[in-house]
């Protein structure tokens, strides 16, 4: 009863309120007009706090470099002045831009420090040197303390969020997919969102884990918020944890409310296309799966899915970027963007996995192959020829209409 006469007192109090605000409103605007300015204000304040939140594009240096494992090594970067830190949610990616032999490329990454290390003035990736790899290997040999980068983001949908996600999140990694978990961890020691974190990491062996020391540090300091399990398909005899891959079995074995739970995945493709069979056996529904973006391909042939018959193929794309017409060479086996990447005319790209749309083209001739594991082409944009050049693979000459270019 008591609480009920509380509540009624606070609405008349709000009522009266609103009501002597009303009778005074055309007093206090005259007061204001009065003691106003007479200089005209033409500041965006909007504006300004917006391109805060949102910088456009950051560049920072390297402030430090730290090996993690072998082929894996964090990066922290400082914002130069004159530029700010992007803000992000714990898990989201970021699109560095890379000048290469003159010409312009860019990869994403997950942010592997937390929201809260931005308070320190600091953001980090992590990164692990692929094979052979185009941009990784070029980053091993020319980037150092004090060398300048630029990025633009936070970006993607990896987050974990109260209105869509449990409030125990199960997040399963394999090899650098780890990175946006560590952040997630970190911030959770503070935001303590969400309530329970269960990380089932997959990595080949030992040398493999990246943050090994570290996420069992915070596991310690999380109260029993945070478990990180390590499972390892080529462990040395004498490892203790867990054998073998992440799958069904193995999460039933460790995660006791497992049908009960929101899963992110964020891993090598492999990983992604073997997890969909395995949720689909417990029967989670999608709605409690969530996926770090799919990623480029390093070699499409090898995908049962790439139409059979083009691999040694070779294309003339026609490329219309406002008033300018170039002609370029196109392998079949190569996305568009790599084409016009290796033709020295980059567009600016944020995920590479087809998600985003900020690659978004039109297609005026000619015929593509989009990977289906990345195809986000919204239907009213195919009705209308859109594609997504970061996806998809020329299966004959082509004329295209880019709406960007990086520098
Ligand atoms: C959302 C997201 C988050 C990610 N986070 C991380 C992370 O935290 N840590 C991490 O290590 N990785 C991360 N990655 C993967 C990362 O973006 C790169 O794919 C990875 O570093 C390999 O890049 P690479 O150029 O070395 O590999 P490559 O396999 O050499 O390159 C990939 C593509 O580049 C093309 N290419 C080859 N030569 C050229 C050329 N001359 N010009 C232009 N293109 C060429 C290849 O055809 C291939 O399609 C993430 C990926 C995604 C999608
Ligand atoms: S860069 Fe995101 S869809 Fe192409």
């Amino acid at each position: 009863m008591a609480k009920k006469a509380k509540k009624a007192k606070v609405r008349v109090r709000g009522y009266v309120k609103d009501l002597v605000g009303f009778f005074t409103l055309k007093k206090t605007r005259e007061a204001w007009i009065e003691t106003g300015s007479t200089e005209f204000d033409m500041s965006d304040h909007a504006a300004e706090l917006a391109k805060q939140l949102h910088p456009v594009l950051t560049k920072a240096v390297i402030a430090d470099i730290k090996d993690e494992t072998p082929t894996t090594k964090t990066f922290t970067f400082k914002a130069l002045e004159g530029y700010e830190l992007p803000y992000f949610y714990a898990g989201q990616h970021i699109s560095v831009k890379f000048c290469i032999d003159g010409r312009w490329v860019t990869r994403p990454f997950s942010v592997s420090s937390a929201p809260r290390d931005t308070d320190d003035g600091i953001l980090q990736i992590t990164l692990r040197k692929m094979p052979n790899g185009y941009v990784s290997g070029w980053v091993w040999d020319n980037w150092k303390v004090g060398t300048e980068v630029k990025f633009d983001g936070a970006f993607g949908e990896g987050y974990w969020s109260s209105i869509r996600d449990t409030k125990h999140l199960v997040g399963i990694a394999g090899g650098s997919g780890i990175t946006a978990f560590r952040s997630i961890a970190r911030e959770m020691l503070v935001s303590k969102r969400p309530e329970k974190f269960t990380i089932l990491y997959g990595s080949r062996n030992e040398n493999d884990i990246i943050f090994y020391d570290e996420l069992n540090e915070l596991a310690k300091q999380s109260d029993g918020a945070i478990e990180v399990y390590n499972i390892l398909s080529d462990a040395g005899e004498s490892w203790q944890g867990e054998r073998g891959f992440i799958g069904a079995d193995m999460i039933k074995k460790l995660v006791s409310d497992w049908d009960k739970v929101s899963y992110f995945v964020s891993g090598p493709q492999p990983m992604y296309d073997y997890l969909d069979g395995e949720f689909a056996k417990l029967g989670i529904r999608n709605k409690f799966i969530r996926k770090e973006e799919y990623g480029e391909t390093a070699d499409i042939t090898a995908s049962a899915l790439y139409p059979k018959g083009h691999e040694n193929e070779t294309f003339k794309i026609k490329v219309i970027f406002g008033t300018e017409e170039t002609v370029i060479d196109a392998k079949a086996t190569d996305t568009v963007v790599v084409s016009l990447e290796k033709a020295g005319i980059a567009p600016d790209t944020h995920c590479r996995s087809g998600a985003c749309g900020w690659c978004r083209s039109l297609l005026l001739e000619g015929e593509v192959w989009q990977r289906p594991q990345s195809d986000g082409v919204r239907a009213s944009d195919k009705d209308h020829g859109f594609f997504h050049p970061c996806s998809a693979y020329p299966m004959s000459d082509l004329t295209i209409k880019v709406e960007s270019r990086l520098e």
